[in-house]
């Protein structure tokens, strides 16, 4: 039951309907029995200059934003945190005393799902495969974590940009083999394995033992590297913890309370997700 003082968020997207944080935050926001709402906004990007400050203006205590609206968000934000910076991209968005503040929670919530399984990345030579939006981030969460990083993708002008920006080395595609056994977590940011996506093929047998294998995609829960890793008995993250965690710190920022990240909310957001 909301009442008069109920305090509001929202996604804003375009398309916004494929979005599970409205479900997220929800299971939150009732758990909780807070006292407000967090509602889908389909918004096209040429509104998105107009929409932000409307919506500060009436009341909203802030957003999350998702395609295409990520970089723009950016821009039109007063302030920054040095993750949204450095990855060049918001998904976050507070309004406080009428300025937007900008953070990108991907870059924590990449980090807080590695702790929770056990994985400190301080140190380690991390493989990240992909130099798209979602490599920024996770390069840029684990360079920020002392991570030694190491870029590879299809395209290597894009992994050199990406490298030479955010402080990481460059290899070949094509000897990603040869780099298996000096790694120690190796992320799969492309989108091989996604549902209706062909699946990366790897053949992780050159990993050493104890390397963990995180793929960020949750669409299946589990792709056909997760899997494989696991029948390797290493250890294997998929990309729901990063969504779920993710989400922590906006709903903090807006509705004052610390959420957690557990079993029972990734059931709720995994409900209608496929496993394979
Ligand atoms: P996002 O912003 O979500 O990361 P993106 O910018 O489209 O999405 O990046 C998709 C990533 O998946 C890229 O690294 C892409 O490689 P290219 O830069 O060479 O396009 C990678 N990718 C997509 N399909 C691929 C395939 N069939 N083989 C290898 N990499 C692929």
């Amino acid at each position: 039951m909301l009442t008069g003082k109920a305090r509001l968020a929202g996604v804003i997207g375009w398309p916004v309907a494929h979005s599970r944080s409205p479900r997220l935050h929800g299971h939150w926001l009732a758990r909780h029995g807070i006292d407000g709402a967090y509602v889908p906004l389909p918004v096209a990007p040429d509104d998105l200059a107009r929409v932000l400050p409307a919506l500060a203006r009436a009341g909203f205590a802030g957003v999350n934003v998702t395609l295409p609206h990520k970089e723009a968000a950016l821009r039109l934000a007063d302030e920054a945190t040095a993750y949204a910076r450095t990855v060049g991209a918001a998904n976050t968005l507070i309004f406080k005393d009428g300025r937007i503040l900008a953070d990108n929670t991907d870059c924590f919530g990449f980090l807080a799902d590695l702790r929770a399984h056990g994985v400190d990345p301080a140190g380690q030579g991390a493989l990240v495969l992909g130099a798209g939006g979602a490599a920024r981030a996770v390069v840029a969460a684990l360079r920020g974590a002392g991570a030694a990083v190491t870029v590879t993708n299809r395209t290597r002008a894009r992994a050199e940009a990406l490298a030479a920006e955010l402080g990481a080395a460059v290899l070949d595609w094509a000897a990603v083999p040869d780099a298996l056994p000096s790694t120690r977590l190796l992320v799969n940011t492309t989108s091989l394995g996604m549902a209706g996506q062909p699946p990366l093929e790897i053949d992780l047998a050159p990993l050493p033992d104890g390397a963990t294998v995180a793929d960020i995609v949750y669409v299946p829960l589990e792709t056909p590297l997760l899997r494989q890793a696991a029948a390797r008995g290493l250890c294997a993250i998929g990309g729901l913890g990063m969504l779920l965690h993710q989400a922590q710190p906006g709903f903090s920022a807006w509705f004052g309370v610390t959420p957690a990240v557990d079993a029972e909310l990734a059931r709720v957001v995994a409900a209608d997700i496929p496993r394979r």
